[in-house]
């Protein structure tokens, strides 16, 4: 199990390149991954048999490359997901499954691309069942259950439970081996995932669910997958799952089962957050600094156009700035550029607008927002018509371009006026 690094308020280098080399270069705002931090991760999780990383968490084609370069397959939640894996290299089909599509529908452009790559479908509605098995009799399919219970970081990251409209409902399983039946279709794999950012405690009770399902389901099933929802530690209080105890306890249910159907199967594990967040980086530049009664604002060349956790959620995200080490600390609050009150970095759920204790820093001082990796750039947007950040990637102390920056031409790029 990894040790929960601390996380300090001065950084000078990422992945031994310095901060200031790397703002330089590729200018700000701008997203620095450290490879080395995403093989370390796909190291950790190496007992379980596959490990099928959620792309929704940085899907940037040279880091699916990577993953895929270490024995790692990929999960695609949309068309442009499967475009993507292709482009970094997965195949259509192999063993196991190089690309599995999961969702709760099929969008028109979706099931087309299925259908035609013949790829392996992980559905989280029953609908999904009839409208591949019409157009795709025979296909080959997992089921995303929902076992009744979830948990996330966020309310908003829970994906089990009624209240979710996430996977197949527990109960529903019969009605979907009908369905199936009807089109030839047959469940190979049962997967289920409870939320994202949870914990031990938890994941831990979705073994007792898949065994159930499993075995109503029956002998069709080779496959089972865990999911994703490993936490990694966003302040110096958290924790990591302890890997070794969580994968005992698959590991336990894989054999129970085993047992019983008579046959091998294969052990996934889904993860997104585990194996990208600590890797990313996003430098910005401090712009303005301003005393509004008693707060001291740092407005950065970064907002929530950029990195959209902490608006949504809430999220806390470690901050450090390259000054030199004589900077006082003091209480800032921290924000971005964007026309809305709520483009402020330290905010708890609901808005509540919190202060950091960082170090007293200049205009033009650059000031890194850290474990930033995963569903950080995914869910950046144009809001305020501002460009796409760039993308770096760090291997070997070399940082190369993986994106580059959008142009304010990207920005108009489709709009017409009409004649
Ligand atoms: N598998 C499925 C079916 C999922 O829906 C997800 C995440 C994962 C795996 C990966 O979960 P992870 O290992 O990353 O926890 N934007 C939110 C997180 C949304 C997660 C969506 N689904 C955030 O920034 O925290």
């Amino acid at each position: 199990m990894p040790t929960v690094s601390s996380f300090p308020v001065i950084r000078h280098e990422i992945a031994g390149v310095p901060v200031s080399e790397l703002a330089s270069k590729f200018g700000t705002p701008t997203y620095v991954y450290d490879a080395a931090k995403i093989e370390e991760r796909i190291r950790d999780l190496q007992q379980f048999d596959v490990v099928r990383y959620a792309q929704k968490a940085c899907s940037n084609i040279a880091i699916l490359d990577l993953c895929r370069r270490h024995g790692v397959v990929v999960d695609a939640v949309s068309a442009g997901e499967v475009h993507r894996a292709f482009k970094a290299g997965f195949a259509a089909h192999g063993t196991p499954h190089p690309v599995v599509y999961t969702s709760d529908i099929f969008d028109r452009d979706a099931l087309e691309l299925v259908v035609k790559h013949q790829l392996h479908v992980n559905c989280g509605s029953p609908d999904m069942i009839d409208q591949l098995g019409a157009v795709s009799p025979g296909h080959q399919i997992t089921l995303r259950i929902n076992p009744g219970f979830g948990h996330g970081h966020s309310q908003k990251t829970n994906t089990g439970g009624s209240s979710s409209k996430h996977g197949i409902w527990h109960e529903q399983v019969g009605e979907c081996l009908a369905r199936a039946k009807r089109y030839g279709v047959e469940v190979t794999g049962i997967h289920m995932h409870i939320g994202s950012g949870t914990d031990l405690e938890h994941l831990a009770q979705v073994c007792g669910a898949m065994e159930k399902t499993v075995l109503e389901v029956g002998r069709s099933v080779t496959t089972i997958s865990a999911g994703g929802g490993l936490p990694v530690p966003y302040k110096e209080s958290q924790t990591y799952v302890d890997l070794p105890v969580y994968y005992q306890l698959w590991d336990a249910t894989r054999q129970r089962l085993q047992e019983k159907l008579g046959h091998k199967l294969t052990l996934e594990l889904e993860p997104g957050r585990y194996l990208v967040a600590e890797s990313g980086f996003l430098v910005t530049e401090v712009r303005a600094i301003k005393q509004s009664g008693e707060n001291t604002f740092y407005l950065l060349d970064a907002g929530f156009n950029n990195l959209a956790r902490p608006i949504l959620y809430g999220s806390y995200h470690p901050m450090s700035l390259d000054v030199p080490e004589s900077r006082s600390l003091s209480e800032v609050v921290v924000g971005g550029p964007l026309c809305e009150s709520g483009d402020i970095f330290t905010q708890e759920e609901g808005g509540l607008v919190c202060r950091r204790k960082l170090p007293s820093a200049k205009v033009g001082d650059l000031l890194i927002l850290e474990v930033a990796g995963a569903y950080g750039f995914v869910m950046a947007s144009n809001y305020n018509s501002k460009p796409l950040a760039a993308e770096v990637l760090i291997q070997d102390g070399q940082p190369k371009l993986i994106r580059s920056r959008q142009t304010v031409d990207d920005l108009t790029r489709g709009e017409v006026i009409p004649a």
